[in-house]
């Protein structure tokens, strides 16, 4: 083999984390759930740098400066395989990059699918876990499809709770500005973590909206779902005001885009939004109601570009030469 091409799919998380329990190991404070999203695709191609130790990593055909997401995974798996040599890395995301759409997630699940099979090490489900959080703590989410769980209580474990065809729902992104965000949500997620002063309430919150969650997805009740993955974005974005200095990645346009939806809720729609490290939008609804929402939120000023996803698979290997 010469080369292995892997792809992942993002995901948003409906029940989130925000604040690191380990800055080093990059492991999550706290549990979280995801949706993985179809449409949206990073795709890694792997090969070796012959004779030479050094790592390259192109992205979006760009050489990276800083490889500083990306070193400590493929340390961790070039002690595994004993590689010695330098890798290159060219990944593409069919999506705005570092925008706020989870592309570090599956960029970092689609290099470390790529890389198991390239060195044909049949890592186990929990490597593959530990080499993905040390590049993002949410990437472990996008090896897998449905709604994922991401559990970091007493060791890290993640699950899918229900598989994309069990509640076939639709998902809508509303792009609302497609430029790269200014802080990163590992910068802001240390900022919170020593200055907000409601980050140990939105600790103790998460237990509860998970178990929440977790009971809306069993019953498939899209509602139940809705209200506690909007209070849980709500006081993520709280907790990211709260901040010093204060995080602001909801603008006037995502706050348009919520109060739309907002209205087509009242005209009888059951959806829900959620928001992450960016300015965009995620829509859930059901699937016979994709149409109306779609026509309720084009053409308006504050979204550029609505991308339309159904719930997703895990990361795969797609070629290999
Ligand atoms: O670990 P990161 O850099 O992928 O951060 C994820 C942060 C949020 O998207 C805001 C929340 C989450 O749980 O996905």
């Amino acid at each position: 083999m010469t080369e292995v091409t892997a792809i992942a799919h993002p995901n948003f998380a409906i029940i989130k984390y925000w604040g690191k329990a380990n800055s080093k190991t990059n492991t999550p404070a706290m549990n979280s759930i995801s949706l993985t999203i179809d449409s949206l695709t990073s795709t890694t191609k792997i090969s070796i740098n012959k004779g030479s130790k050094r790592n390259i990593w192109l992205l979006n055909g760009k050489e990276q400066n800083d490889l500083g997401r990306i070193n400590p995974v493929l340390k961790y798996l070039n002690n595994i395989s004993r590689n010695n040599h330098g890798c290159i890395i060219k990944s593409e995301n069919n999506f705005p990059t570092s925008a706020g759409l989870a592309s570090s997630a599956s960029g970092i699940a689609s290099l470390v699918t790529a890389y198991n099979h390239f060195f044909e090490l049949s890592m186990n489900f929990d490597q593959l876990v530990q080499a993905s959080i040390l590049g993002s703590g949410s990437a472990p989410r996008s090896l897998l499809g449905g709604f994922v769980i991401l559990d970091v209580e007493d060791q890290i474990f993640t699950q899918t709770i229900l598989e994309p065809d069990e509640w076939p729902l639709s998902i809508i992104i509303c792009i609302t500005d497609d430029n790269e965000k200014t802080i990163s949500s590992r910068e802001g997620m240390e900022i919170s973590r020593h200055s907000s002063p409601i980050y140990l309430s939105w600790l103790d919150t998460n237990k509860k909206d998970i178990e929440i969650a977790k009971s809306a997805i069993a019953e498939k009740n899209i509602k139940r779902l809705g209200e506690v993955a909007e209070k849980n974005c709500y006081f993520m974005h709280k907790v990211m005001k709260t901040s010093s200095p204060p995080i602001k990645y909801m603008t006037d346009r995502t706050k348009n885009c919520i109060k739309e939806i907002n209205s087509i809720r009242e005209n009888g729609v059951d959806l829900f939004f959620t928001v992450d490290a960016g300015p965009q939008v995620k829509v859930v609804c059901r699937p016979d109601d994709i149409n109306l929402v779609k026509e309720r939120l084009q053409n308006k000023p504050y979204v550029l570009n609505l991308i339309e996803a159904n719930i997703g698979s895990g990361a795969r290997v797609i070629d290999e030469d």
